[in-house]
């Protein structure tokens, strides 16, 4: 920092600013940008730059658009500035740039609502005799009118044939009119195709009952308005839903206009608009991301004292045997705390999904009937059925009563999995706790990974299982690293992977799930997990993380690859399929494990599935340090990354084989030994 400043520069550079401002103030004429991000608004300072007007609030860290029991009423919230969206001089449309996070809360009877929309507005306040169907945009005064200079694109979730809505879940852009000068069906797009045909082109968003991120950006130099929707927070769809540059927007905004949201409510007292997170840029710079923070997320599991339970992956009577055996000796060491009623109704209404009621639920199911039966698990059963008003289809979790386990595991669950967003998980739609406890999912219509797999092998191209597996480590990727807390899934296995439509994989059942902050030590008072997929270590540290997460996808691969189930015995050889395949690799001959209807495939595939095969006994391997770590195992499937090299196993009957484990004491000296090198 030693350098002169010639004195005459120094002269120069001290006069320049006095001159520069005046010299341009003729030439360029002043552009005002405008650029906020707010990732919830309960802080004072978000609240000084918003005013909600009508039925409208903040309510802790959301806006929250109308008012809770409010009917036939409106509510908006806008950004307190002015914002100019068009050129000072050429008049000209300037580019700006939207995304935010909004919550619709359906009635808890009908499951009905109505709309919320973003508004490019004239003036700040709401607008008077704009309930119902007209948002909070528009009333019968100002509707259809050019001296209303407003734009709105509505996220409506309800069919109003009176204003020409296409269908009860559209995304419309609103001119002046609520008359949609173009919509579509809420989506998010995976092709540039104009109209979506099938599932290659894109799959639906519902917007009721879910966090949904939007994103918006009108780009002046193309004149386009792209609309795009995604309820996997944070992951924005490659392609626009509406990609529209027909709009004059000169002609329709004034040199000065407001932004912010409106909702309105028709009769149903119950339905509720949030909005959680947005943010906002003029004039060229696209939007700030927005996320939902996790200021009270975890507010509603902090004092509970979760118990984890085992749950029985019953496979095979021995092991059934062996297993129940074990628990019974749990079960006695241990001392089971219950939450009260009152515990744990207020912790699931902390939860986002919505609560439905039991009446809704048996209709949907046909009374629970056994038609819809879709299986049972270790909590209890699963319908299928659907809403009858909104015409959703629908998977219900009985949780069955004798479990008092099942509790814990319940609320866990929904207050856990209600915040997830992720591509490959299942979404959670809701729960009721009037008759018995009931957990409300999406549907999934190929059912799970285990029905397809050990029942239709034929079904399952190797590329459609590279997909699967990849879609499980990318949710178990999200679950332990991307996620604001930590999350161990504890129970991953075939039956809780599900197919959807395009048969990705959307892992689900987060029963046993705990959340964590990061970088806390975890010990759990009790062991959980499934036969088979369960990490040697954990049945003597009792601890549940990410290794032993790892250790279970590593053997839902070798089912994956083999096409075999990993707790059943291997008859031929009768040993476990760990010690299998040990055997196998030692003698150079891995790809007899290889499920047989897979090796027709050419050999770039056999290839890879030599590579996923060995990834899967790496995963196993009963050293958790010599595990890869979750975020090198996606980038394994995704091909980035080569294979580490595998250690020796010299002698695999002196590993200790999971099969074998319960049948060993815990203070035998083999656990010590082992314990000690871990
Ligand atoms: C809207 O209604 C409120 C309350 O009735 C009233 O104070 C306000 O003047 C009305 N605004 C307009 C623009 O009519
Ligand atoms: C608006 O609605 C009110 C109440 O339904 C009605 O009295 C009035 O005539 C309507 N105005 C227009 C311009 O349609
Ligand atoms: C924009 O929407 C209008 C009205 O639906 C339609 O006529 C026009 O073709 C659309 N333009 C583009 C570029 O998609
Ligand atoms: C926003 O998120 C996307 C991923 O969805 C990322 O590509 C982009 O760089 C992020 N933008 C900013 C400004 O961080
Ligand atoms: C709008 O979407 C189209 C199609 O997805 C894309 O080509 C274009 O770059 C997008 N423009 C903006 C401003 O995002
Ligand atoms: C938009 O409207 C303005 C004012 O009516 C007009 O001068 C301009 O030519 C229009 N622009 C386009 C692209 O049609
Ligand atoms: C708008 O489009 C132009 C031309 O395609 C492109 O150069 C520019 O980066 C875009 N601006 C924004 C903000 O996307
Ligand atoms: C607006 O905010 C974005 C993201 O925070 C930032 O990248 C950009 O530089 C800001 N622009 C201005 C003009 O402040």
């Amino acid at each position: 920092m030693n350098y002169r400043i010639h004195p005459l520069l120094r002269f120069t550079s001290c006069l320049l600013p006095l001159f520069i401002p005046s010299a341009l103030w003729g030439v360029v004429s002043q552009t005002q940008t405008t650029n906020f991000s707010f990732n919830g608004f309960g802080s004072a300072d978000a609240r000084a730059q918003i005013t909600c007007y009508q039925s409208a609030s903040f309510q802790e860290n959301n806006l929250q658009l109308t008012e809770t029991g409010a009917v036939q009423a409106s509510g908006r919230c806008l950004y307190n500035k002015p914002i100019q969206l068009l050129h000072s001089e050429t008049h000209n449309p300037l580019s700006f740039s939207t995304q935010f996070i909004f919550f619709i809360q359906p009635s808890a009877n009908s499951g009905l609502a109505d709309g919320i929309a973003f508004v490019i507005a004239p003036t700040l306040g709401g607008v008077n005799g704009s309930s119902q169907g007209y948002i909070g945009i528009f009333s019968n005064e100002t509707n259809g009118k050019s001296s209303t200079h407003t734009l709105a694109v509505e996220f409506d979730t309800y069919k109003n044939p009176e204003y020409e809505d296409m269908d009860d879940n559209h995304v419309g852009i609103d001119v002046n009119n609520i008359v949609s000068y173009a919509a579509t069906s809420a989506a998010y797009r995976t092709s540039s195709y104009p109209t979506i045909q099938n599932a290659n082109d894109g799959y639906a968003v519902l917007m009721r009952n879910a966090a949904v991120h939007v994103w918006i950006d009108f780009n002046a130099s193309t004149n386009q308005l792209n609309i795009s929707v995604s309820r996997d927070l944070g992951v924005k769809p490659t392609y626009a839903l509406i990609s529209n540059s027909s709009l004059n927007l000169s002609e329709l905004f004034n040199n000065d206009m407001y932004v912010g949201f409106s909702a309105s409510t028709g009769t149903l007292p119950t339905v509720l608009y949030y909005v959680y997170a947005w943010s906002f840029s003029s004039n060229g710079h696209l939007a700030a991301n927005v996320s939902i923070v996790s200021e009270n997320t975890s507010k509603g599991t902090r004092n509970i004292a979760i118990i984890i339970g085992v749950v029985l992956g019953a496979v095979g009577s021995v092991i059934t045997l062996l297993i129940s055996l074990y628990m019974y000796r749990r079960r006695k060491l241990l001392k089971l705390k219950y939450l009260s009623q009152d515990q744990w109704r207020s912790a699931l209404q902390e939860g986002l999904p919505q609560e439905f009621t039991y009446h809704e639920l048996a209709k949907a199911t046909n009374n629970f009937n056994e038609k819809n039966r879709l299986g049972s698990g270790g909590f209890g059963e699963v319908f299928q059925g659907t809403i009858a008003t909104s015409g959703v289809s629908i998977a219900v979790k009985r949780i069955s009563n004798e479990s008092k386990q099942g509790l814990k595991e319940f609320v866990s669950e929904v207050t856990t999995i209600g915040r997830l967003r992720h591509r490959n998980l299942v979404p959670l739609l809701g729960w009721s706790q009037e008759k018995g406890l009931l957990l409300v999912y999406e549907l999934m219509p190929h059912g799970s990974l285990d029905q397809v797999l050990f029942n239709h092998p034929e079904q399952l191209s190797w590329d459609q299982r590279l997909n699967i597996l990849r879609g499980v480590a990318a949710a178990l990727l999200y679950l332990h690293e991307e996620y604001e807390q930590k999350i161990i899934h504890r129970d991953v296995k075939a039956s809780n992977v599900m197919l959807d439509a395009q048969m990705n994989a959307r892992l689900g059942d987060f029963g046993l799930a705990r959340l964590y902050g990061h970088d806390v030590v975890h010990s759990t008072t009790n062991v959980a997990g499934t036969w088979g997929y369960m990490a040697p270590e954990s049945f003597f540290t009792r601890k549940a993380t990410e290794q032993t997460d790892v250790f279970s996808f590593g053997a839902l691969i070798l089912e994956v690859v083999t096409g075999r189930r990993i707790g059943v015995m291997i008859e031929e050889i009768s040993c476990s399929m760990l010690e299998w395949l040990w055997t196998l690799q030692r003698n150079n001959n891995l790809v007899e494990a290889i499920d047989p209807v897979l090796l027709k495939e050419d050999k770039d595939s056999n290839d890879m599935i030599k590579i996923v095969l060995e990834l899967g006994i790496l995963c196993c391997f009963p050293d958790p340090k010599v595990r890869p770590l979750t975020r090198r195992i996606v980038q394994i499937l995704n091909g980035e990354t080569p294979l580490p090299t595998m250690p020796s196993i010299a002698s695999p009957s002196s590993l200790l084989s999971p099969v074998a484990m319960p049948l060993f004491s815990e203070s035998s000296s083999s656990f010590l030994a082992y314990k000690t090198e871990t």
